[in-house]
């Protein structure tokens, strides 16, 4: 299936499905210079898939883990890419997860000023989120996407036959994304709340599908989040401090801070509060089904003030997309003392 998402820079076209890489990937890779980028994990798993689409040369294999979406890894990949004798025409093919696929994206949008990306995501996570849009980034001095740019990709490929390799644990990272567009999505919240917890790999393009439709559609309308588009940061200003704080990973930190920004919603009296607890319902279903190790509270303290970090933060008040009501969502300020002193009353 075939997704367009147009918007005053770019035309990107979307595939998904089992074989789009049989189906796409030849004429994407005719006309001129290619170069892939992938991590470790993904390389050691499918060398074949390199082998047979790609040169040595071609070819740059990035350390894995978020700790890499780093300067370091960009420099290291912009002069491969130099080296490689990559010109205006030439094209960067991300493969792999929303860390490769950010530091890909932002290789793409620097080189020469900007060469055409392919984003092929290889997680759950980067199908059905981190993939599409063109936010590209690395993280420096502890914030995350810190240094980035908006470089919508030329075509994604999700093809759904990388998750077969891909571990419980960042399968259920992607539902984090899932649940997000779902409490921004009516129509995916009802479907959602009427699922038993388990989304499982039949079902998996659906899901993909409608989690890239609504994206999409948010991105056409505010490409570069002046409005709308902030609400794709639901819950997320507390993920960012629990991902840097505890060093969880992005999706499962997202599923804690949809939790914890819905229950301070619902204490300051934004969420409604039958609305927010059956999202609280969600959210719990997804965190009780999955071997995450549970979060130590008694941390909670030292790891929200990492929330002061935040890109999205203004005046020196911390700044949450928190939820409202069905498909409703809304921007909150709140001082550093109340934002902390709040969270840990509810859950200490
Ligand atoms: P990731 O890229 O670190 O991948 C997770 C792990 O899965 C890695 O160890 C990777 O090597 C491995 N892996 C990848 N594909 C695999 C496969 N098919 N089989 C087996 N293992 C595989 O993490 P992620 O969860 O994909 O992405 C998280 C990143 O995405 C964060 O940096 C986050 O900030 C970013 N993100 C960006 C956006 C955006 O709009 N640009 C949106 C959401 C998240
Ligand atoms: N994941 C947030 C965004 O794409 O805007």
């Amino acid at each position: 299936m075939k997704i367009e998402l147009k918007t005053p820079t770019m035309f990107s076209e979307i595939y998904i499905g089992n074989s789009v890489i049989e189906e796409r990937l030849p004429t994407l890779l005719q006309g001129q210079t290619n170069f892939a980028l992938t991590d470790e994990n993904v390389y050691a798993l499918y060398p074949d898939f390199f082998a047979r689409w790609f040169s040595a040369t071609e070819i740059f294999v990035m350390k894995s883990g978020e700790e890499n979406k780093s300067f370091a890894t960009l420099q290291a990949v912009l002069e491969k890419m130099a080296e490689a004798g990559l010109n205006r025409r030439s094209k960067l093919f991300a493969v792999g997860g929303g860390v490769v696929g950010d530091l890909g994206g932002l290789c793409a949008a620097l080189y020469m000023r900007g060469i055409a990306c392919v984003q092929v995501p290889t997680t759950l996570l980067a199908m059905v989120d981190s993939s599409v849009g063109g936010k590209t980034a690395i993280d420096v001095g502890g914030v995350k996407n810190l240094v980035g740019a908006f470089h919508q990709p030329e075509t994604v490929l999700i093809d759904t036959s990388f998750l077969n390799t891909l571990p419980a644990r960042e399968w259920k990272c992607g539902i984090g994304e899932i649940v997000k567009t779902a409490a921004l999505d009516g129509e995916l919240f009802a479907r959602l709340e009427s699922s038993d917890g388990v989304i499982s790999m039949e079902e998996i393009e659906g899901w993909i599908e409608a989690c890239i439709r609504f994206k999409a559609s948010v991105v056409e309308r505010d490409e570069r989040e002046c409005g709308e588009r902030k609400c794709l940061n639901l819950g997320h200003t507390t993920a960012h401090a629990i991902e840097l704080f505890y060093g969880l990973s992005h999706g499962e930190s997202v599923l804690w801070g949809i939790k914890l920004e819905t229950m301070l919603s619902i204490s300051l009296g934004f969420c409604d509060k039958g609305y927010g607890e059956r999202l609280l319902a969600i959210v719990d279903k997804f965190l009780a089904l999955q071997p995450f190790p549970p979060i130590d509270f008694s941390h909670l303290p030292t790891a929200l003030t990492l929330a002061s970090l935040d890109k999205k933060n203004e005046d020196g008040k911390v700044v949450l997309v928190a939820p409202k009501n069905v498909g409703e969502w809304t921007v909150l300020s709140l001082s550093m003392e109340e934002y902390a002193e709040r969270l840990q009353s509810l859950v200490l």
